[in-house]
């Protein structure tokens, strides 16, 4: 499976993140897939035809006629993709997708194409954050594009935050996954399967807040496991990294504890099993400071309240759903994950202990026992792609019971 074989259409844009390009096609076509680019006329400026030609071994289009009179139908390479890639996507070039600005050749032949669209966004961390490119990601989304979120770190302004188009290999992965989702085991066909993921963000000022380490990978896998058993997927994330490309899971972003909150209790009625995987901040400052808090003194106190536990409303108000939290732990962990249990009204709880190494988060891999009121499961250090399998295993047996 993966990309081998695959037509894949790579519509490059003009931004500094374009020299990436070279290593994304080389991938795919280091593993089987034929690679079309084109570019708009911007990109020109970051990338030579020459380079990207050479290693996609196919002529780069920018316009709709060549030099030598001939026409670079922009139909017909719409309609040969398996799927685009729009990457880097700039500001200018993601608004004109989502509203129709038809003045080159890339969004001509976006206009025209009938497959999956992937879009890596690449842009300053101003405009990143901008409404205007907020709402056009939406639309994007709304479109039923796949959008691989920038990432952070140092951009080419020399400011660091989100903004930097996601890493080749990310690119690559999102895709590969796509065309990966071809499962056959649909034990959870006609589920509704709602999944908390990721860490919650609790806002000190308008720069700053209170998070915590977790990526994501843990609730994402596992709601990629059930998509491919045929369950209509909930994913409600914090901030996170992760992405996922596959139809049957809904993603929802959210920021805070109570935004998580929100959002899982629009679905939580209709949903036949809740997984809460979310590494959610128990307290969050009591105050959020308009403007950025000045370093003037040598201590600085925050007062934190509570924030509301997601999960133990979900136990409280459960009605038909199985509903499964996660304990992480770093002491005492079978009796405070056992105690969980209980205090939340679960039933079944997944343990995993920052002590075992390898576990929790940030790792690809976890190891976790899972407990419900009468048993009592371990289970190696696994990739947390197969944890998902053995979560999802657990909870059907439970089911069937
Ligand atoms: O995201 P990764 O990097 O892959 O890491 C995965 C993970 C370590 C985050 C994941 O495996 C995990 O353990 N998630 C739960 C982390 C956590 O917050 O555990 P807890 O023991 O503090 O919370 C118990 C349960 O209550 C959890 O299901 C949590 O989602 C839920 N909770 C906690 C607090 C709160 N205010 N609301 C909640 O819903």
């Amino acid at each position: 499976m993966g990309v081998s074989g695959k037509k894949i259409l790579i519509a490059v844009s003009g931004g500094i993140a374009a020299y990436k390009i070279h290593f994304l096609i080389r991938g795919f076509v280091k593993k089987g897939a034929e690679v079309q680019v084109i570019m708009t006329p911007d990109a020109e400026h970051f990338v030579t035809k020459l380079s990207l030609s050479t290693l996609s071994k196919k002529p780069v289009y920018t316009d709709f006629y060549s030099d030598n009179g001939t026409w670079n139908s922009h139909v017909e390479m719409a309609l040969w993709a398996d799927v685009m890639i729009v990457a880097p996507c700039t500001a200018n070039t993601l608004a004109k997708m989502v509203h129709g600005m038809c003045d080159n050749l890339v969004i001509a032949t976006y206009m025209s194409a009938k497959c999956p669209v992937f879009i890596a966004p690449a842009m300053d961390l101003d405009m990143y954050q901008h409404p205007s490119t907020k709402q056009n990601l939406k639309l994007a989304e709304d479109y039923g594009h796949f959008i691989i979120p920038a990432e952070s770190g140092e951009l080419a302004s020399g400011l660091i935050g989100q903004g930097r188009m996601a890493e080749p290999e990310t690119i690559a992965k999102a895709v590969e996954d796509f065309f990966n989702s071809g499962h056959t085991n649909k034990s959870l066909e006609g589920k509704t399967v709602l999944i908390t993921a990721g860490p919650t963000y609790e806002a000190i000022d308008p720069v700053r807040f209170i998070g915590n380490h977790s990526s994501g990978k843990m609730g994402f896998s596992l709601a990629e496991e059930a998509s491919g058993r045929g369950a209509k997927v909930i994913l409600i994330s914090g901030p996170s990294s992760q992405v996922i490309n596959d139809k049957n899971v809904e993603l929802h972003r959210v920021t805070s504890a109570k935004e998580m909150l929100a959002k899982v209790f629009e679905f939580y009625e209709n949903a036949d099993i809740a997984i809460a995987s979310a590494a959610v901040a128990d307290y969050a400052p009591k105050e959020v400071a308009k403007e950025k808090i000045k370093k003037n003194d040598d201590s600085l106190t925050i007062e934190l309240i509570k924030n509301p536990d997601i999960l133990k409303t979900m136990g409280e108000k459960k009605s038909h759903q199985f509903l499964v939290g996660f304990a992480l732990e770093t002491q005492n962990e079978e009796e405070n994950a056992k105690g969980k249990l209980e205090k939340k009204n679960l039933d079944m709880i997944v343990l995993n202990s920052l002590r075992d190494e390898g576990a929790g988060f940030k790792n690809d891999t976890n190891k976790i026992k899972i407990f419900t009121r009468t048993e009592k499961k371990e289970f190696a250090l696994k990739s947390k792609d197969d944890v998902a399998k053995d979560i999802l295993n657990f909870v059907e047996n439970q089911l069937l019971k």
